[in-house]
């Protein structure tokens, strides 16, 4: 059985991928204690310890609100995270380790010159001009992994039946049920990731011992963020007739950032598909196999 290094495997994606592959592979996942991503001599000791034949970098600075307010700040933890301690672990494993980072579309701008869905070899963009720093420090850290010859794999808006932690489509069903719904923006092109899918594509790389290839999994179609979430509302019986409507063009232009949200954003998967010997769920049948998981209203 190949043993797996997962780093960031309490999260809301890596902890679904742990659950669902734990019986095809022999995982080691260390919490933040034990691997710290900004620890580089702490990192190589692990490593070495371990000897894994594959690792999976789920780690991240995620929280891409807050870090609008770390914009430009090299020393700021979104920063250090997504780049710096990206390029300690590069440093720390050899080549013939397998490695996989997992990265997201936000590495590009969704902008009406440039506009998505993205191609696995679509170029990225080199400045941070119509990125948010998230984006940006993404797109940085992906680089290096690609400059270093191993695999990037990006998701959108990754789904999960359950989980402490909202996501795309559990976080309106809570906010409807507290009473607060926002307005869905109709204008928002975008492509959503089940989790479960991912794992599965994962499995393939390693087992195939993929390396310096980039990977984009996620739903085969686009939709807006209206048509995605009212269909699950629908297809749950939830009544829609209360749902507001708005723009994300508009919404911008008032923003500080006005690159903050990707207006035409969405990845595209067919190499992925072809190459990985998968067919990729729409993002309504990803909403049927969220439903038949268990996904409700009231647990969401
Ligand atoms: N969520 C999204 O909407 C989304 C969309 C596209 C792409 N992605 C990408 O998908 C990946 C996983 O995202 P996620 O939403 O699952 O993230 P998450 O829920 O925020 O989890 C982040 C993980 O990173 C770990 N971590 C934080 N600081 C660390 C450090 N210094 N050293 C080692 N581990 C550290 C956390 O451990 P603790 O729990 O111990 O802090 C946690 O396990 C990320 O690369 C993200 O950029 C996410």
């Amino acid at each position: 059985m190949k043993k797996i290094l997962l780093i960031g495997s309490t999260g809301l994606v890596g902890s679904r991928v742990k659950e669902l592959l734990s019986s095809k592979f022999k995982f080691i996942t260390p919490d933040e204690n034990e691997l710290n991503l900004l620890d580089p001599k702490g990192l190589t000791s692990f490593i070495n310890k371990h000897k894994p034949d594959s690792i999976i970098n789920f780690a991240a600075y995620t929280n891409v609100g807050e870090a609008e307010n770390q914009t430009g700040d090299k020393q700021g933890l979104c920063w250090q995270l997504n780049v710096v301690g990206v390029n300690n672990l590069l440093k720390s494993i050899n080549k013939t380790t397998q490695f996989i980072h997992i990265s997201t579309d936000m590495v590009f701008s969704g902008d009406k010159k440039d506009p998505g869905p993205y191609k696995e070899n679509s170029p990225l963009p080199n400045s941070p001009d119509k990125l948010t720093w998230y984006g940006w420090t993404k797109n940085r850290g992906e680089e290096l992994v690609r400059k270093a010859g191993h695999n990037v794999v990006r998701i959108i808006y990754p789904v999960r039946a359950n989980f402490e932690r909202p996501d795309y489509l559990r976080f309106p069903l809570r906010k409807l049920r507290e009473g607060n719904l926002y307005p869905l923006f109709a204008d928002q092109q975008l492509t959503i990731t089940y989790i479960d899918e991912l794992a599965q594509a994962l499995s393939v790389v390693i087992n195939k011992n993929l390396t310096n290839d980039t990977f984009h999994i996620c739903s085969s179609n686009t939709g807006t963020s209206m048509d995605i979430i009212k269909t699950a509302f629908n297809k749950l019986n939830i009544d829609t007739q209360q749902i507001k409507s708005a723009l994300l063009t508009e919404y911008l232009s008032k923003q500080k950032n006005p690159y903050r949200y990707l207006v035409f954003g969405g990845l595209d998967t067919k190499e992925t598909e072809k190459e990985l010997g998968l067919k990729f769920s729409t993002w309504q049948e990803i909403i049927d196999k969220l439903i038949k998981q268990g996904l409700t209203l009231k647990n969401a």
